[in-house]
């Protein structure tokens, strides 16, 4: 080793959190950024060899989770117990490590929302007062800022919620709208007094001010200044009945807001994750604690994070949080997300269409430590996958292992030629470390990247397909694959964080137990590896505009008549496997690559495409029933696999010699099959 190595720091304790998604709605693209950023840093702890917990949940509690499950006509029981599990699907599908999801209605959550409670009322941090809200009179309850529609005081725009007006921006009080109407059953709201109980956020404002400095981005930390300066803050913690939510000990039909109890439900589920683990859940959270907190949240809540949040912890005697980390909002091909141009899309509609692992990598190479908006551009991110993931990445060592696999009985060589070479990429890992740790993943990738290309230009200058042709350099090909696929591996240990599946089927390719980030410092030599299988492949054209269109077709359906588990493909063992056949009758078929020199429309045939075939040297006119699921234009000049000795059919347009294989069931739902790298034309499928 000749570069110094920066030692991994001693082993660090921490807990990280992403924000509580509401109970009553899917999970789409713009949380996943949050839950993939967070899962991202958390990995990369781990990897570090650090004890990380990951912990979140539903955010269980409030007005729309109660009345969403009565528009259902369910119990909001029965709502948040579906819900939740359709969130831990989705979470678990894009490979968040969450140690525990848990809900926010749960025993721990209600146990702490009430010590939090105590102890701030004994020290007499809870006021109560009087104050005039709008009330449903039809239907018996207080309603919510959102819950209220009218007309704008300040610009007379219609139909703007209670809280701000999306016309000209401006804040106000429900009260103030010109006309209000209830949107729960469109009568007019009546004001009406009820005392509430408030959280006196004044009595922590020192406290606060100083915890502002350096536990949260500077612009989020500027903001709550500015508030803290323009008013002194009271904030209303209960409800009045109808709620669903905790009751407030000793008060008689009010009950915790949601905003009190949720950011608890930290707490709660790490709680419950302790208690099933047999972890030590006071030497996280006791005053004084070692053990790190951090909370990776939105802009949006940030309030509630960095005012509240801190100064609850403070008041109730626990430790506050190390940091909380807000990133900004998700927008797409430089809007907001839309349902009627198909860019509101859901979780679950991606992963119909494309793998999760290309959404955290476009993330991760898009993501810092700031809270501006990150755009998901739809074509770049084609674009970025296929050329880094397939054509930079997994191509080294689709490059290096075929040849170690044919002429060295999958075997390393016991050196590496270029030692030099792999120091630098094993010294690049501190700054990527670095990265990775202050939140900045894009310039973290953008390193890897760079490692990338030089690992290509070294198999570009080595040439090891020459060094096989001949009898004398034949035997520098198996160092040569060994550096190549060295190099390669630093880079999966280095994108672990990102695309822990794709490590995962490394790993195996490389016959090595799961890599830890220290493990780069050692090469693999003089070790037996597995036959490489294609890692990932190229994003299809059609993939993307068909997650669109399923985003727009989904518009205007009630999302709840047709859940989304009735969409789910059926799995293989769904589709009956044909009746058993022999060798013999297997090598009946001949099937070689052939590639489509040109592919046309056929007049009067709604389904045909005529493609023409080279054969390799052959030329062959096929009739395909994939019209519906491919244009013309799109198909020229690809590889595929046919069947080559298919008697030839007359049909109503001409003579087709031959089949494409196409998989799926037919229609638009049709995947042409696609040679690896490497195949020519004419070469036979065995
Ligand atoms: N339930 C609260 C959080 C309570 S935490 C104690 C909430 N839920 S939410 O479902 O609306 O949002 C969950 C997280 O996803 C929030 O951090 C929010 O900022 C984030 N995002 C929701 N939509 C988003 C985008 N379009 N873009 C980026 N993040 C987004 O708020
Ligand atoms: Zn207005």
């Amino acid at each position: 080793m000749t570069q110094p190595i920066t030692p991994p720091p001693a082993t660090r304790k921490i807990l990280v959190t992403s924000a509580l998604p509401y109970a009553n709605g899917q999970i789409h693209l713009g949380h996943l950024l949050e839950y993939i950023q967070t899962d991202i840093w958390a990995r990369f702890q781990r990897l570090r060899g650090h004890e990380c917990y990951l912990v979140c949940a539903d955010d269980a509690h409030g007005t729309p989770i109660m009345l969403k499950a009565e528009q259902e006509g369910i119990t909001p029981q029965q709502l948040i117990d579906r819900v939740g599990i359709e969130h831990k699907r989705d979470f678990d599908k894009f490979l968040v490590s969450f140690d525990n999801y848990y809900s926010t209605h749960s025993a721990e959550n209600k146990y702490f929302s009430e010590l939090f409670y105590q102890r701030l009322n004994d020290k007499g941090h809870i006021t109560r007062r009087t104050i005039k809200q709008l009330f449903d009179p039809e239907k018996q309850m207080f309603l919510p800022d959102r819950f209220v529609i009218g007309a704008c005081p300040k610009c007379n725009s219609a139909d703007q919620y209670g809280d701000n007006c999306e016309v000209c921006g401006s804040t106000y009080a429900p009260t103030d709208l010109i006309d209000p109407k209830s949107v729960v059953s469109g009568a007019t709201p009546v004001q009406r007094e009820s005392e509430q109980l408030f959280f006196k956020l004044g009595d922590f404002k020192d406290f606060i001010l100083n915890w502002l400095n350096g536990h949260t981005q500077k612009e989020i930390a500027n903001k709550q200044k500015e508030l803290f300066d323009e008013e002194m803050f009271e904030w209303d913690i209960s409800r009045n009945a109808p709620y669903w939510g905790f009751e407030i000990p000793g008060e008689k039909g009010k009950y915790f807001y949601v905003w009190m109890d949720a950011p608890i439900g930290y707490l709660a589920s790490f709680k419950n994750l302790c208690d099933r683990k047999n972890l030590d859940f006071d030497e996280y959270f006791q005053v004084g604690s070692d053990c790190e907190l951090y909370h990776f949240i939105g802009k949006d809540i940030a309030r509630f994070h960095t005012l509240f949040w801190p100064a609850q912890m403070y008041g109730a005697d626990f430790r506050t949080p190390d940091g909380v980390w807000a990133h900004g909002f998700l927008t797409v091909n430089g809007q907001k997300m839309s349902k009627s141009r198909g860019t509101f899309i859901m979780a679950s509609t991606y992963l119909h269409h494309l793998n999760p692992e290309y959404l955290r990598y476009y993330f991760a190479g898009k993501l810092d430590n700031s809270i501006d908006d990150l755009d998901l551009n739809l074509d770049d991110f084609q674009t970025r996958v296929n050329s880094d993931l397939v054509g930079k990445l997994v191509n080294i060592a689709s490059r290096c292992a075929g040849f170690i696999s044919k002429n060295f009985d999958g075997k390393l060589s016991d050196s590496l030629p270029d030692q030099k070479m792999f120091d630098q990429f094993v010294a690049a890992g501190n700054s990527i470390a670095e990265s990775f740790e202050a939140r900045r993943y894009g310039k973290a990738v953008r390193e890897i990247m760079a490692l990338a290309d030089k690992a290509n230009q070294y198999i570009d200058r080595q040439k090891p397909w020459v060094l096989v042709r001949e009898d004398e350099t034949r035997a520098q090909v198996q160092p040569v694959c060994t550096q190549g696929l060295n190099l390669f591996r630093l880079l999966i240990i280095y994108l672990k964080p990102v695309l822990p599946r794709t490590a995962e089927n490394v790993e195996r390719f490389l016959k090595v137990s799961p890599l830890a980030w220290g493990d780069s410092l050692t090469p693999l030599l003089d070790h037996e590896i597995n036959r490489f299988k294609p890692l990932l492949t190229r994003i299809e054209n059609k993939a993307i505009q068909k997650m669109v269109d399923e985003t727009k077709t989904e518009q205007g359906k009630d999302q709840n008549a047709e859940k989304v588990s009735d969409k789910v493909k059926l799995p293989l063992s769904d589709q009956p496997i044909a009746s058993q056949i022999n060798i013999d009758d297997f090598s009946k078929l001949d099937l070689r690559i052939a590639k489509i020199l040109k592919a046309q429309k056929v007049d009067g045939a709604d389904k045909l495409l005529q493609l023409t075939l080279d054969l390799g040297g052959e030329t062959r006119n096929v009739f395909a029933g994939i019209k519906s699921a491919y244009r013309p234009e799109e198909l020229d000049g690809r590889l595929t696999v046919m069947v080559a000795n298919l008697a030839p059919r007359k049909m109503k347009f001409g003579v087709s010699e031959g089949m494409v294989l196409c998989a799926g069931p037919g229609g638009e739902d049709l995947y042409l099959l696609n040679p690896d790298e490497g195949a020519v034309p004419g070469m036979r499928v065995t």
